[in-house]
Order: structure tokens, then sequence, then C-alpha cells
């Protein structure tokens, strides 16, 4: 279809955002959401660590880490580096799997008419694989190499990198409850999501995914006290409750087996589930995510549906407070309109708001209901338009006129704080290049990085929309792989919509 025709239905849906949001005009431009999916798995392949393999398409990324593990005699080789440094933290790598799997779980349909399916399940293996080999026996769990001191001391490529390289360990003595349970879930989710095309491989995740959540259960404590090294970085700040519970349910979701939903049920008092109304959704506080799996559950067993609503209503606080719709403790909002959670890297917050959001409103359409907020009813539509015009201030519908995606449409961050992407190729440069010399030839430089960190979500702008591109500048610079990994299924569902309204069917986002 010709593009004017395009742009005059994507113009007819626009009025429809006015009646709830904070709007900026340029709302009403036309985004390419598949190109936006495309995007989001390159990031993935810039993010890893390891032996790359032959079909890597990003090329200025080559083999790194190639001995991680060695010193403690354990294969540590592979998994991704968390944002713009060269550690691998276990806890935000699991909780990337988890949500990437979960999109492919609701929109791979989606996903795969966007022609994304092979390099989502590839995006999700890195992760998965990488877990098999550092969960070494059912009680031992290795959720960390390098430490974020010794590596921020250095700005090197990670080819290059000359810093330690010291693997950390939960185990019974030292337990890690919360680190075990989101590798329990991510394991559970992506046995899901390769149930049909490699069961053999499914099989095995889901028996790591059910020893670790054993592991993690039965010895109870938070990571961090055991892996000290973990405090400065991703610090487990609302302890393993919620991620104890996280396991359970994506165990049950997996497995459909009792003791994992009656866990669930009977732990969800005392482990916050039913109690904690929280309005972020992030590596650290599941709550959100665990709430609203609850609340979509299509419960045919009626004895469940006390503590079920209770998950219900907490989810419903969380949504609302999306929507700014509760009588009092909203997500605050920038005046373009955006979410606005923190300073530090608000975009993680955007991105999982608008992951949830999307889902909710599918599942409100799908079962005829509407959301009964204190200020107000809100039906599927709506809900979807609100995510849908978090996702456009992200791709560049904002006071700076600025993509927030790396390498998304004409003006995004050009000095992204990022090791790897700030100093030239080892394609171009076969030169060693070493801590400091890192420090003193790249990182100060005003000139844009030398390679795009393509689909990258950065941290994004302050509360008054204001972005400064600078390297040093990482509270608004640096991009983490749970940033990205919540918008894949929300990307792969706008641009399901927009496929539809492309081919003049009715809208998916009806006028309101
Ligand atoms: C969206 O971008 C993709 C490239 O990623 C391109 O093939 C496609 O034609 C674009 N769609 C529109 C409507 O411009
Ligand atoms: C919210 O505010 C409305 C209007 O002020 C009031 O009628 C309602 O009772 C409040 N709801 C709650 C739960 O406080």
């Amino acid at each position: 279809m010709k593009k004017d025709n395009v742009n005059v239905l994507s113009f007819t849906l626009c009025p429809a955002l006015l009646s709830l949001t904070a709007i900026f005009l340029p709302l009403c431009e036309s985004f390419n959401y598949s190109q936006a999916l495309s995007q989001s798995f390159l990031y993935f392949e810039s993010q890893r660590s390891g032996h790359l393999p032959y079909n890597q398409r990003v090329t200025w990324r080559h083999h790194s880490a190639l001995t991680d593990g060695l010193e403690q005699g354990v294969d540590l080789v592979g998994g991704y580096y968390d944002a713009g440094d060269n550690v691998k933290f276990g806890l935000p790598m699991a909780f990337t799997i988890t949500l990437l799997s979960w999109a492919v779980i609701e929109y791979g349909q989606q996903i795969d008419t966007a022609g994304e399916y092979a390099h989502a399940l590839e995006a999700i293996k890195w992760g998965t694989d990488y877990f098999i080999k550092a969960h070494t026996q059912p009680n031992v769990l290795w959720v960390e190499v390098g430490d974020g001191d010794t590596d921020h001391y250095c700005w090197q490529r990670p080819e290059d990198m000359t810093t330690s390289r010291r693997a950390f360990k939960v185990d019974a003595d030292n337990p890690g409850s919360d680190v075990a349970g989101e590798t329990a879930a991510a394991l559970a989710a992506a046995s899901m999501v390769f149930r049909r095309t490699n069961p053999h491989y499914s099989q095995l995740l889901l028996h790591h995914a059910q020893q670790l959540f054993e592991f993690g259960d039965k010895y109870k404590g938070k990571y961090d006290e055991s892996v000290g090294v973990a405090k400065g970085y991703y610090a487990s700040v609302s302890g393993y409750k919620d991620e104890l519970l996280w396991a359970a349910i994506w165990l049950y979701k997996a497995t459909l087996k009792d003791k994992y939903l009656n866990y669930f049920l009977e732990k969800a008092h005392d482990f916050g589930g039913t109690t904690w109304a929280i309005t972020e959704f992030s590596w650290d506080v599941k709550y959100a995510g665990i709430q609203a799996i609850a609340s979509m559950f299509s419960m045919e067993e009626k004895k469940h549906e006390v503590v079920l609503k209770q998950y219900r209503s907490q989810a419903e606080h969380y949504l609302c407070a999306c929507l700014n719709l509760n009588n009092v403790s909203n997500v605050e909002r920038t005046p373009g309109g955006l979410l606005y959670t923190r300073q530090w890297n608000n975009m993680q917050y955007v991105a999982t708001a608008s992951f949830l959001l999307t889902l909710y409103s599918d599942h409100l359409l799908a079962t005829h209901q509407k959301l009964l907020c204190q200020k107000g009813v809100v039906g599927p539509h709506e809900m979807f338009a609100f995510a849908k015009s978090q996702v456009d201030y992200i791709l560049g519908s904002n006071p700076m006129g600025m993509s927030y995606l790396v390498g998304y449409g004409p003006n995004f961050p050009q000095r992204v704080h990022h090791r790897g992407a700030s100093i030239e190729s080892l394609k171009e440069n076969k030169g060693f290049i070493g801590c400091t010399q890192g420090y003193d030839n790249w990182y100060g430089r005003v000139e844009p990085n030398p390679n795009v960190l393509i689909g990258a979500l950065v941290g994004g702008p302050d509360i008054k929309d204001q972005f400064k591109d600078e390297r040093p500048n990482y509270i608004q610079t640096e991009a983490c792989t749970y940033n990205t990994a919540a918008l894949v299924g929300v990307f792969a569902r706008l641009h399901q919509s927009q496929a539809h309204t492309y081919h003049n069917e009715t809208p998916l986002i009806a006028s309101i």
C-alpha cells in the first residue's frame, strides 16, 4: 500500500489518544514498529559475550571473555553484558530472558509475521545456554562474572578486557533465592517458547528451572548478601519473596502442576503478592508482573477465586497508577507525557509499563472487560492507546524530537555510554586498547560513537523531557538489556495493529 494512505489512516487514529494523555502533537506521526522490532534483536547481538557465531550480524563486535569461569574451573563463556560495561550480572540477565520469553509466548505470532521469530529465539537461547552452564549442580548457580568496581576502573572493548573475570556463585551455604528464582522463571518461560520447535531443549530448561526453584526455596537468602560485589550494582532491594512467587507462577504456566499453583496461592499473603501495591516493574521488583499474570488466569477452579481476586486488585492498582487514574499514588509524568519513575534509567519503567498495559489490554479485549479505576473506567483500546503513546514518545514523539531507541529515525543518541560502541571496533583498529587508554582516547571524546548500538533503549530524558547526549551522562545515555527486552512484545503488537490499519480492516485502536 502506498505511504500516503498509511499516513492518512494513522492520522485518523490520533485524536483517540487525546482524551487520556497530555499529548504532544507530533504523536500523530506514523512509526515503523516492525523496523523497531528488527533493531531490538540486533541490540542483543551487540551485548553478546563469548564466542560469536558465524551468523553474527553486528560485526563491530568480536569474541570476548573466552576464559570466563576458568579460574574457578567452570565454563562460563557466553551470556550477555548487561549494559555499557563488561560485567555479566545474573539477576538482570535472567530478567531480560524472562521478558523476552514472555514476549514470544504472548506475541510469537506477531513476531513471526514481522519476520523476526528466529532472531527472537536466538536472543533467548543465548541467555538460556549460559544459564544451563552456570547451573553446575542442583544447589549451585554462578551469578556474576567480573565485578563492577574493577570493570568501571577501565574503559575497554570487551574484546580487549584485562580486568578481573572472577566468577561468583550462590549455593546452600551462601544462598540467593532472588537470583535462583529469577533464573528459574526465565528457564520456565523459555521452556514454553521452545516446546514446539525444540522439545528436548525445552525439557532440559524445565528441569533446570525446577531444580533452581527448589534450591531458592529451600535455602532462603538475598544473593547480594552472599555475593557482596553485586550490591553496589544490582542489589536485591525488594528481597527474594517476589522472585519466588514469580518462579512459582512461571513454573505453573510451564507445567500446570498444582504444587506450583498452590505455592503461589498459599504464599500470596506472606510473600507480599497480594499485599504489596507497587507502581514499578523492574529487574528488582516483580510484584506487578506477578499480579498481572495472576489476574489474567482463566480459573475454572473457583476455590482459588479469593486469592486471585486479591492479586488482581493489586494488578489493577499498578495499571491505574500508570494511567493516572488512582485517587492517590499514580506514576508521575513529564510535561511531554512520558511516565516518570526515577531519574536513572527511567526508560526501563516506561518499557515494562508499556508491556504490561499492552498485555492487559489484550486480556480485556479477549474477555470483554474494562478496567475499573478509582477515577474512571478504561477499555482495552484506550489502554492500548496509552501504551502506544509511550512507545511513540520513545521513537520520537517528544519535545526533544529524539528517538531513544538507538538507530531508529533521523535523530537518536550518538554518545551512548557503552564501552564497545564508543571505541573503534577490532575490525577497524586491531591494536590493543588498554584500561585507561580507553578513558584517555575514547571516553572523553565529544564525537559520536564510532559504532551505532542499534536497538538499544537508553535511560532517556529527565522529568522535564530534557536529554543530554553525552557519554559520561550514564543516567540518561546508558542502555540495558532489560529495557529493550520489555519492548519487544509491544513493538510486535503495534506492528500487527498497524498492519490491520494498512489493510483497511477495522483498526484495533478504534476511536474511544
Ligand atoms: C518498515 O521498515 C522496514 C525495514 O525494517 C521496511 O522493510 C518497511 O518497508 C518499512 N515499512 C514502512 C511502512 O515504511
Ligand atoms: C476516590 O475519589 C472519589 C472522588 O473524590 C471518591 O468518591 C472515592 O470514594 C475515592 N475512592 C477511594 C477508594 O478513596
